[in-house]
């Protein structure tokens, strides 16, 4: 029997508590297994995994590849601006074209919200949704709590930042899925017109002073500031964010406590966290990312439904 209640890993939505905890307890032996001198397991020998990224991705893609590797499946990379998408090909008959060639598993990134979903309903392999558009991120966010986890144990009462483009992050919309399946407490903070209106109904807070949330949270997630998703203005200059939003040094450091810092990367760094605080002692940037291959390996080999057997 399955130890998920999904065939897909969608989005963290249609996780339940019970899921996200049995991917983070296998994680943590995942984690295990990465650190030995012999980092590779033969659990996923006999399954081949399409990466499929119709848009741009360094820490997703990598650190899938580099899971499914350690996992020891066979695994092929196709990116769109290389591919016969720009003859017009559509996403089903791409995806269908490489199912053909006997692919267990995909694992996709697009900017369509909806994009994994879609597929999910038209093909019989198992899709992990590796960011569609703004909409959701679950191995992202996954990650996260994994890494809140390691620093602060059960995440249940914990106080929980959420500060920068809450609008266009699908991280931030599945961290608030996550963390509050965990029993976690979320405050967002960030500029009125990147908070989506009606978000509280998802029981979250929201602060717009970054100073009293830094002052409230015993962990700080820092989104950046999607430039590139932004077709309107939504505030006055980079400039003026870092000065009223950024997490800096001087911010930090007047907080006279344990704090920790969080950013899913890519950073922008000098707009809505500067390097002294990104690279601090406070920070568990690259700890996120080294997280990233186990609790991807938890995903992978979970949905394969196998038994671990080393
Ligand atoms: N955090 C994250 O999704 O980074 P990439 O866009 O580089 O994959």
């Amino acid at each position: 029997m399955s130890q998920l209640s999904t065939k897909h890993l969608l989005g963290i939505k249609q996780l339940t508590e019970q899921d996200i905890r049995t991917i983070l307890s296998t994680a943590a032996k995942f984690k295990e297994v990465i650190n030995r001198p012999i980092k590779k397991v033969p659990t996923l020998r006999d399954i081949t995994i399409a990466n499929l990224f119709f848009e741009n991705s360094t820490r997703t893609r990598v650190s899938f590849e580099l899971a499914q590797k350690r996992l020891s499946a066979d695994v092929i990379n196709f990116s769109s601006s290389s591919s016969s998408v720009k003859k017009g090909e559509t996403l089903l008959d791409t995806v269908n074209n490489i199912l053909a060639m006997k692919v267990d598993m995909v694992v996709m990134r697009h900017p369509s919200p909806g994009a994994p979903h879609f597929l999910a309903k038209h093909i019989d392999a198992n899709i992990i949704n590796a960011g569609d558009g703004t909409h959701e991120h679950p191995t992202q966010a996954l990650l996260d709590a994994f890494s809140m986890q390691e620093k602060l144990g059960d995440l249940a009462g914990k106080k929980v930042l959420i500060a920068g483009d809450i609008m266009h992050s699908r991280v931030a919309l599945s961290n608030i899925f996550c963390l509050r399946k965990l029993g976690a407490e979320i405050t967002l903070c960030g500029p009125p017109t990147l908070i989506p209106q009606g978000i509280e109904s998802l029981g979250v807070r929201i602060e717009y002073n970054i100073e009293k949330a830094l002052a409230w949270c015993d962990v700080a997630n820092i989104l950046r500031i999607q430039l590139e998703r932004q077709n309107t203005k939504y505030f006055p200059s980079l400039r003026e964010y870092a000065l009223t939003f950024g997490v800096n040094k001087k911010r930090v450091e007047s907080l006279h406590k344990e704090i920790v810092i969080m950013h899913p990367g890519p950073i922008n760094r000098g707009v809505e966290i500067t390097s002294d605080v990104a690279d601090s002692k406070h920070s568990i940037i690259l700890d996120q990312v080294e997280n990233g291959v186990a609790v991807r390996m938890a995903a992978l080999f979970l949905l394969a439904n196998k038994g671990i057997e080393n």
